[in-house]
């Protein structure tokens, strides 16, 4: 069988392990990556064995047939790498979050649409076996409806040094458990109501060094996220992730930092194996099933306008000071 041709957009941090994650996939192969950083693309393609490196992207599609790309540029330059690849014909796994304003996330899903391609969003969290379990049992109605939600995601300091001030934590980190909030609450939200705090981050970079948002349905279903990179580089996490929603039937409870996974309802309490995945791969065949069948992407481009509505809403109240109300 003819393997999937797979093309990296922007080979930084995500799209090395990208990288990684589709080499490893039976079924595709990555065939070309693209970067403007030329030391980078020569590096990528030595460690990995990429047959065909670009520094443009129209000149890649011109050239090299793909099947379905991954782009992971920096956040503000989606909206350009989609309406190429759509153009192109191919399908999209477009990384988190899906644009910084709603005007690029509706081109985007414009393109998309009109090349009638696939867009698939990297909301990692669909992926991640623990949290896509916590998600099933609400889906199965084992836990009854969601009504309160805890959320907590944290990185080192270095990671907000790294990116430099060019986004927000609640960008970089939040958006992953706004979406999987939206998840399993649904999108009849009502208002979002978000505090940040500046310390050494937002000295040095200008960005808050933490967001605490609070996220109200119209069912009156509420949910707390504290998204922070404001660790110390003493913690042997790279990643702190902790989750908990409280159900009318049950909870479920995950925290990958302290390692731990369990649900429980009036009559058990369930400890699954915890499978340490990060997603990645997951994630992958997610993808290659999309392009190869009839499959639509759990996380598309909806969901990734839903999870930018609710940041944007965020910013805006952790500014004024109020609660901002939200149409999704
Ligand atoms: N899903 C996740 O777990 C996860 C984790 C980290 C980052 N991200 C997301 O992935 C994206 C990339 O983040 P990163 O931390 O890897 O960034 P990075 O700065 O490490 O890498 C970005 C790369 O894109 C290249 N680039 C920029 N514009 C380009 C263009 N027009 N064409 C080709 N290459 C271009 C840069 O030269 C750089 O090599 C961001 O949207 C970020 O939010 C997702």
């Amino acid at each position: 069988m003819k393997k999937v041709r797979i093309g990296i957009i922007g080979t930084g941090l995500i799209g090395e392990v990208h990288i990684q994650a589709f080499n490893k996939h039976p079924l595709c192969e990555v065939v070309a990556i693209c970067d403007m950083n030329e030391s980078r693309l020569r590096e990528m393609q030595a460690t990995y064995g990429i047959p065909e490196v670009y520094s443009n992207q129209l000149e890649m599609h011109e050239k090299c047939p793909l099947d379905g790309v991954v782009i992971a540029t920096p956040d503000q330059y989606h909206r350009e790498p989609v309406l190429i690849a759509a153009r192109a014909g191919v399908d999209i796994l477009l990384e988190k979050p899906i644009a910084t304003t709603v005007e690029d996330a509706e081109a985007i899903i414009h393109a998309v649409n009109t090349a009638n391609v696939k867009l698939m969003l990297g909301m990692t969290l669909r992926y991640i076996p623990e949290y896509a379990h916590i998600q099933q049992q609400f889906q199965k109605g084992e836990l009854g409806l969601p009504i309160n939600a805890y959320s907590r995601r944290a990185v080192r300091k270095s990671e907000g040094y790294r990116l430099n001030g060019r986004c927000s934590v609640n960008e970089y980190l939040g958006v992953h458990d706004i979406d999987f909030l939206l998840s399993i609450f649904g999108r009849d939200v009502d208002t979002v109501y978000s505090t940040s705090g500046n310390f050494e981050i937002f000295d040095k970079l200008g960005v808050a060094d933490y967001y605490w948002n609070i996220i109200k349905w119209k069912s009156g279903a509420t949910a707390a996220l504290q998204v922070t990179w404001n660790e110390p580089e003493g913690n042997k996490n790279l990643l702190e992730m902790e989750c908990y929603v409280n159900g009318t039937k049950g909870s479920a409870h995950v925290n990958l930092g302290g390692q731990q996974l369990n649900v429980a309802t009036n009559t058990y309490c369930d400890y699954p194996e915890l499978t340490l995945d990060n997603g990645y791969h997951i994630e992958a065949d997610h993808f290659i099933k999309c392009i190869l069948t009839d499959e639509s992407p759990y996380a598309g481009g909806q969901a990734g306008v839903d999870a930018l509505k609710i940041m944007i809403a965020a910013e805006k109240s952790s500014k004024e000071g109020l609660p901002v109300q939200v149409k999704l």
